[in-house]
């Protein structure tokens, strides 16, 4: 007997593990007063390609926001200026009212991205701060006395260049920033501090929001002691394309993030996030000490149901894509989440897209659907990257173009995160593929597939995965079933997801050549979404994988 359908999802207290997220980059969603950056009410006249509550639309459940709350924008948003008002760019508070209300009206879920390691430093806050050591927030950021030479307190280096501590002349004082000199950390040590930070989570949740991500929820704490980073013994870690440009990865980071203490502070949030009615929350826990330890790190911040809903991992974000590895980071993450739930995503708004990242294999587009669909199978909450649906493409950003503040930094080596942040591409015969009426846009509207020509295609990677999303919606296995690795043969891979009443298997082909593999269990029913180009077929129990195939059936 098998169960179908599960009509609650959306009500109940954890509606986030059967949900399906989607990130959108507001600055390039849809420019709705053509001033060249996307804004609120421009997503509020796109949610139905999202979802139209009645069927239409890709069928998402949730919309994780990129930061648009007031800002310098020195990094785009996560520098915040005014933590409960929205920046001019993208609107008002009442746009914001009007957004949730509609995208409520469609069962979609709204999730905020709260960026509470640090504020901007025009936040006022930090101008009352910096002003001197005896201000009523003198202890609301990391302030430190210089070492007798005058240089900074201690070694720590900034994730964009430079140390991570910036000198303040009215202060005598050096204060600390992990990221840009403009993005100062606050001091999570101080119980005021928690209690303002906690205040804008209650903000949010009395408006109605439905959940949080936090930026960098592992860079909260730091060592009291401000002990210095230890040097990184050489070749101890393998580097991505660029990353030895940055001096940082020559340390080891224990000290100035991924600190034991830290799980307290998420403790402590989780509590606020319980106020609320069924909130959930999704840490970016981005560890840079092994892909092994970085999982494990992950996991144990959303065990036991007091710590994070969900911590996203950045395993899958990488160039490196091979049923072995894919089983690797999958079996690690099982092994060590207990009670916690797993939360997947294969592209950000930080690192290079996927069909760009996948130029190494044949058929990329076809390896690029097969990802998607593994990641809606998999045990846990997939979030889709604007643009992932139409195939969006890395753009190879120029120097003269480029805004991101890591590139400009190191430019050549790393030419920063420009180039998957391109306005979305809803119309080719559009000015400005459909992003705005005509004027100049943020970066170049300059995609190589718009909206228009991937919908004219039933076998788009729109289709697929509207189709996908469907699938997944009236199959409780696919949403909540136990997950059991059933067999890794060559670049195969075959899993199994199971509840009480129902068994899936899902099997995946990483190469491009045809596999045929003999399946350990009898399939009763094919359900692979019928509009995936590259077809398999089962015979007995051998199945025929065609390059980059996917196969999913009841068993
Ligand atoms: C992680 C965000 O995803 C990234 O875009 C940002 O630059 C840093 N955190 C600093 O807030």
């Amino acid at each position: 007997m098998s169960s179908v359908g599960n009509s609650n999802m959306m009500s109940t207290e954890d509606w986030w593990k059967s949900a399906v997220f989607y990130q959108i980059y507001p600055r390039s969603f849809y420019d709705a007063d053509n001033d060249g950056i996307g804004d609120l009410q421009g997503v509020i006249e796109k949610l139905d390609h999202l979802n139209d509550g009645k069927g239409g639309g890709l069928g998402i459940d949730a919309i994780w926001f990129s930061p648009f709350f007031p800002s310098p924008q020195a990094d785009f948003g996560y520098d915040v200026s005014d933590y409960c008002d929205i920046d001019v760019d993208y609107g008002t508070l009442t746009d914001f009212d009007n957004l949730l209300a509609e995208a409520h009206k469609r069962n979609i879920k709204v999730v905020l991205d709260l960026v509470l390691n640090h504020s901007s430093d025009q936040h006022k806050w930090f101008q009352e701060s910096r002003k001197n050591q005896f201000n009523p927030k003198a202890d609301w950021y990391v302030w430190a006395d210089p070492k007798p030479d005058g240089s900074p307190p201690n070694n720590w280096l900034a994730v964009f260049g430079g140390a991570a501590w910036t000198y303040e002349p009215q202060r005598e004082q050096y204060y600390l920033h992990n990221f840009l000199p403009e993005q100062p950390d606050l001091n999570w040590y101080n119980p005021e501090v928690r209690e303002a930070l906690a205040d804008v989570v209650r903000f949010w949740m009395k408006r109605g929001v439905d959940g949080f991500r936090l930026d960098t929820a592992n860079y909260y704490a730091y060592d009291k002691k401000l002990r210095d980073n230890p040097k990184r013994p050489p070749n101890s870690r393998p580097l991505e394309d660029g990353q030895e440009a940055n001096p940082l990865s020559s340390y080891i980071t224990k000290y100035s993030k991924d600190r034991p203490e830290n799980i307290e502070i998420i403790h402590y949030l989780r509590r606020i996030f319980d106020e609320g009615s069924a909130i959930t929350s999704v840490g970016e826990i981005g560890s840079s000490e092994g892909l092994d330890e970085t999982l494990k790190l992950g996991a144990d911040y959303v065990k036991h149901g007091d710590g994070l809903h969900m911590a996203y991992t950045f395993a899958m974000l990488n160039k490196e894509m091979s049923a072995e590895y894919f089983d690797h980071i999958v079996r690690v993450t099982e092994d060590s989440i207990e009670d916690g739930w797993p939360c997947w995503s294969l592209s950000n708004h930080d690192c290079t897209r996927m069909m760009t990242r996948y130029d190494c294999f044949a058929e990329r587009d076809g390896f690029q659907q097969m990802m998607l669909l593994l990641m809606l199978s998999l045990r846990g909450t997939p979030i889709i990257y604007y643009g992932e649906e139409i195939d969006m493409e890395e753009y190879p950003i120029s120097k003269a173009e480029v805004k991101d503040p890591q590139g400009i930094r190191f430019w050549p080596e790393i030419k920063g995160r420009d180039g998957c942040r391109l306005p979305f591409p809803w119309d080719s015969k559009a000015s400005n593929q459909g992003f705005n009426e005509g004027t100049k846009p943020w970066l170049p509207a300059k995609n190589t597939l718009t909206l228009d020509q991937v919908v004219a295609d039933p076998n788009s990677t729109f289709y697929v995965l509207k189709e996908m999303l469907t699938i997944r919606k009236q199959y409780s296995a696919l949403q909540k079933g136990s997950f059991r690795e059933l067999l890794i043969e060559g670049e195969c891979f075959v899993f199994e997801r199971k509840t009480e009443n129902q068994s899936m298997l899902i099997a995946a082909n990483f190469s491009a050549e045809e596999q045929i593999i003999n399946l350990p269990s009898k399939v009763v029913k094919e359900l692979t979404p019928t509009t995936l180009k590259r077809r398999c077929s089962l015979s007995g129990d051998k199945l025929n994988l065609p390059g980059c195939g996917y196969f999913l059936g009841m068993i």
